[in-house]
């Protein structure tokens, strides 16, 4: 399969790229600035331009969209939440998947059953809602509807999505107190993937198999 994955460098990213290595799949990572990486900043409009170049004419049959930033963690809504911390959320958590989505549509429609992977997070859940962290829930919820009604408008070009809860996995973003590895994490999220088809399209799954309430 030839597969690109958002974020690649470090934390979840990483270990599904490693792991899709390690399966003798062809991987195109992307980070900003890394060496071995495709440079992209999911935030910068003008880094889309050599995505497209750098995948022209080849068929992607798995897009994930992994990158993404959580960082109003410890804002109080006494004085947190500044407008910048909602900017640059909604700029990597949604506007970053949309354009990565949208740059890659062709190379999808190109592959026998082309598949894209959202990760969101439980937190975009409106059912689940324990209050907190606004600017990253929001940005997470407008992801989960984002793969929702990207879900509708491509079933026809025969492209599967799938949005997905990771886990609380120990990363950087996760901290160290998070319930399982990035190994674990990953390891569920293949699996996943691998179940999305065009039966399961719009699905919100967590990383070991359960329907996610919206
Ligand atoms: N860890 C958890 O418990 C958890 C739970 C639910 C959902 N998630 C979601 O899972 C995904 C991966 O999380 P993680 O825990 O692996 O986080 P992480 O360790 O903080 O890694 C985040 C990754 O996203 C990249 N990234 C951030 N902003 C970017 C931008 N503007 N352009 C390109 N890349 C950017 C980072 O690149 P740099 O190295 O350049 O910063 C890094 O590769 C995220 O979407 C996150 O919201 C995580």
């Amino acid at each position: 399969m030839q597969i690109v994955i958002t974020g690649a460098n470090r934390g979840i990213g990483h270990a599904m790229y490693q792991s899709y290595l390690d399966a003798g799949h062809d991987v195109l990572g992307t980070a900003r600035g890394r060496e071995g990486f495709h440079n992209l900043d999911v935030t910068k409009p003008t880094d889309f331009a050599s995505l497209g170049a750098a995948m022209d004419g080849k068929a992607v049959d798995l897009l994930i969209c992994n990158a993404g930033v959580y960082l109003d963690k410890h804002h109080s809504l006494a004085d947190g939440y500044d407008a910048d911390t909602w900017a640059q959320s909604f700029a990597a958590n949604v506007t970053g998947v949309f354009q990565t989505i949208q740059t890659l549509l062709p190379n999808l429609q190109m592959a026998d059953q082309g598949k894209i992977a959202i990760i969101s997070s439980q937190m975009a859940s409106d059912t689940r809602a324990p209050g907190g962290s606004y600017a990253y829930r929001a940005s997470k919820a407008a992801a989960l509807n984002l793969g929702r009604n990207l879900a509708a408008d491509l079933r026809g070009l025969g492209i599967a999505v799938g949005i997905y809860h990771p886990g609380w996995v120990k990363t950087d973003m996760g901290g160290d107190a998070a319930d399982i590895t990035v190994a674990e994490s990953a390891s569920g999220l293949l699996d996943r993937f691998a179940d999305l088809s065009l039966d399961s399209t719009g699905c919100f799954k967590t990383w070991d198999g359960r329907d996610h309430a919206y």
